[in-house]
């Protein structure tokens, strides 16, 4: 069965552009994100990998150790990784799962027969610390993924975790937050939100960033 948000994230051993891999040991205590490609030396893909590079501040920043995956080999991601490094102008810091056997992508469930037989398509899995999986999208092969909102999505679930505040629709960083629906008690609210907050209706109750 497909996996699903709240699962555990499969552990897995696999080869890798900077050695074998055992997935849950390699993460150990920070959030991850596994992302999937169709191939090595393809364009969109190219992109990507040098704007992940590229980020490696912001998710060391945030905790998150970043590992993509295609199902080409070793020896090709690390020809295809100076063609990153050389044609995005960065380093790839973090490293290439080569899935020639297809474990992973099965574990994952990145391959969709209805789009291509044998190639990956371009999933995303953001992880956090206890192993769950905390959201899965899936784009086509033809469209490259937004990183900056995977490092929002980041913020918004840290936020989440750390101070029971939930992310309006298209908030950004520093925009007020939403006071989780389930949170009731005004002592404990006023305690956790020394700031305030707007009860526009009393399900829709609005706190500036606790964080900020
Ligand atoms: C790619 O660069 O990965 C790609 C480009 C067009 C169609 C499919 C994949």
């Amino acid at each position: 069965m497909a996996l699903r948000l709240g699962d555990i994230a499969p552990d897995f051993e696999q080869d890798s552009s900077e050695g074998r891999i055992r997935f849950h040991a390699w993460l150990g205590d920070s959030w991850g994100v596994l992302f999937s490609h169709p191939a090595d030396y393809t364009p969109v893909c190219t992109t990507e990998l040098g704007l992940t590079a590229r980020l490696k501040d912001e998710f060391a920043r945030r905790g998150v150790k970043a590992i993509a995956l295609s199902v080409d080999n070793v020896d090709s991601h690390r020809g295809w990784i100076q063609d990153i490094n050389e044609t995005q102008s960065t380093q790839v810091n973090f490293p290439i799962l080569a899935d020639g056997d297809r474990k992973v992508s099965q574990l994952y469930d990145m391959i969709h027969p209805n789009a291509n037989e044998t190639l990956t398509v371009r999933s995303l899995f953001i992880i956090d610390p206890k192993k769950k999986v905390r959201l899965i999208i899936t784009y086509p092969a033809s469209t490259g993924r937004n990183f900056n909102e995977i490092l929002r999505v980041i913020d918004s679930l840290q936020l989440t975790d750390n101070h029971s505040v939930a992310t309006p629709g298209n908030w950004q960083d520093g925009d007020d937050v939403v006071i989780v629906p389930s949170l009731k008690d005004e002592a404990v609210i006023r305690e956790k939100f020394p700031k305030g907050y707007q009860a526009v209706r009393p399900y829709l109750r609005l706190t500036p960033q606790p964080n900020k």
